[in-house]
């Protein structure tokens, strides 16, 4: 029997995540379901079931994702697929009277988080035969979507979670700008107005829906993109 290939999904214990690593379970990878809350994480590898376990992973921690790593390293010593999921949303509302901590917390997860757990998971990606890299972003983050003239996207967007989400994407290209000759492929997915926590459960799509496009690119054969930022339509401005 093949050994199945081995997902990383951050943030995965509920919403967005947990979709991806129910799908890419489906698909027959061993997934590592990441949570900060490693009990949250094990309820939600459980409700996978098959071969999910989870691995506890604060993105926001150093010594978290280098115990991360470690154990991976100990124990799978490959890593397939690395989906940076895990965001929040925080520092909405005008952009005169926005919380500086909670702007600070916005871009501390989701881009120097992804930063940082890319960089952790890289040499486990390296050994793996065509590693992918998927950050989970959002069209809120696309300066021609959010600028487009007479937008009302601006106001949504804010200071902190769009600003975060733009950074995001340049981040996806600075590492495929560095891994193009490896067989690594690092791409940006925004998965859709969702009914999530993250937005108190409005928006119209679905978890499952919003990870297809994730999935697709956590799953792209050896002539698929680096670089990219699509939704489940296709590419996406910058
Ligand atoms: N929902 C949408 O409409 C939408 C649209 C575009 C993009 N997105 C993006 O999709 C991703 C998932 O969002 P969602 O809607 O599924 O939100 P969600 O239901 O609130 O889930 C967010 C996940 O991220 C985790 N997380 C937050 N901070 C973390 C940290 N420091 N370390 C590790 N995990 C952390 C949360 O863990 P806890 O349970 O411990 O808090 C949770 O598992 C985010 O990157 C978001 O920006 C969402």
């Amino acid at each position: 029997m093949q050994t199945p290939l081995v997902a990383l999904i951050t943030g995965a214990n509920k919403g967005i995540g947990l979709a991806i690593a129910r799908s890419l379970a489906a698909k027959g990878l061993a997934v590592l379901v990441g949570a900060r809350d490693l009990a949250l994480g094990e309820a939600a590898a459980a409700s996978i079931g098959g071969t999910a376990r989870a691995i506890a992973l604060d993105v926001t921690s150093p010594l978290s994702i280098a115990a991360a790593a470690a154990a991976i390293r100990r124990e799978v010593g490959r890593l397939a697929v690395l989906v940076n999921n895990a965001g929040i949303a925080r520092a909405g509302g005008p952009p005169s009277s926005a919380a500086l901590d909670e702007a600070r917390a916005v871009f501390e997860t989701n881009v120097l988080g992804v930063i940082a757990v890319t960089q952790a998971m890289l040499p486990l990606l390296r050994e793996a035969p065509a590693g992918r890299i998927v950050n989970v972003s959002s069209s809120l983050g696309s300066l021609t979507v959010i600028g487009a003239p007479g937008s009302p996207w601006p106001g949504v967007a804010g200071v902190a979670y769009g600003p975060s989400k733009a950074a995001l994407n340049a981040v996806t290209i600075a590492f495929a700008h560095e891994l193009a000759d490896t067989a690594i492929k690092v791409n940006a997915a925004c998965p859709g107005y969702t009914a999530t926590d993250l937005t108190g459960h409005r928006g119209p799509r679905t978890a499952l829906q919003a990870a297809r496009e994730p999935v697709r690119l956590a799953l792209l054969a050896d002539d698929g993109p680096t670089g990219g930022f699509t939704n489940e339509d296709g590419p996406l401005p910058w």
